[in-house]
């Protein structure tokens, strides 16, 4: 039990909670500006703090996770080609074909992805990693696109010799915390024999087969 508990949240109820913290608890509207739910909302708040994980194992944790690396692209209202470089690009569904990838709540190329927009995305090759960097810079250093060759297809970015396309219409945009998950349904998808760029470790590689043991 941790010290400078409020009196008035020692209830046998909350008593219960506080070895399984934020487990079981409800509330309904008009208990939420009661001095004890609000005390409840603290002391849960207070154990979901001490339940979080380190900020930096968490980071140094997803930062050996090998991911893919993708330039997803939209078109805006003014016809302007838009992209930025994406590692959370993922399969999601076979039966709806979906995938789904998570964009910064800050991200420029958001505005371009609402529900009901098309989205590119071009799976990058092992040769690619200047692309990749080159759109990871912020939307206002200028067009991301300029000395990049590129074409459009099905009336999106498209980045030629990549390892793979998908377009798609995003579906919906889920809640992510600091980011938003795009939920995109797949209309077409094209795989290329060029090996495929990766990210792990914060370095760029790709993916090398381990030899067959005999
Ligand atoms: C390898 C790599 C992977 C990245 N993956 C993501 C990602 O999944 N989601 C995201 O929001 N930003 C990701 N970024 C960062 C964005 O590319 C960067 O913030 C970019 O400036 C965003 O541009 P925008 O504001 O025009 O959308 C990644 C950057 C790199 C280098």
């Amino acid at each position: 039990m941790h010290s400078g508990r409020p009196t008035a949240c020692t209830d046998p109820e909350l008593a219960d909670q506080e070895t399984t913290p934020g487990i079981g608890v409800h509330c309904v509207l008009s208990d939420v500006f009661h001095p004890e739910a609000l005390c409840r909302a603290a002391e849960i708040e207070h154990a979901r703090r001490q339940l979080m994980i380190d900020r930096d194992a968490f980071v140094e944790l997803m930062s050996g996770v090998c991911a893919p690396v993708t330039v997803i692209t939209a078109t805006g209202a003014d016809r302007r080609p838009h992209g930025s470089t994406v590692s959370s690009f993922a399969s999601l569904s076979l039966d709806p074909p979906l995938v789904s990838f998570a964009l910064d709540r800050a991200s420029g190329l958001l505005n371009h992805l609402q529900p009901g927009d098309r989205v590119g995305v071009n799976i990058l090759g092992a040769h690619q990693r200047a692309l990749a960097s080159a759109f990871a810079r912020r939307s206002q250093e200028g067009s991301k696109f300029d000395g990049v060759a590129w074409t459009r297809r099905a009336g999106l970015p498209h980045l030629p010799e990549s390892a793979g396309w998908t377009a798609g219409l995003v579906q919906r945009h889920v809640d992510g915390g600091d980011h938003i998950l795009l939920v995109v349904c797949v209309e077409e998808a094209e795989t290329t024999p060029v090996p495929p760029l990766t990210y792990a470790r914060r370095v760029f590689g790709t993916h090398t087969p381990l030899a067959v043991a005999s």
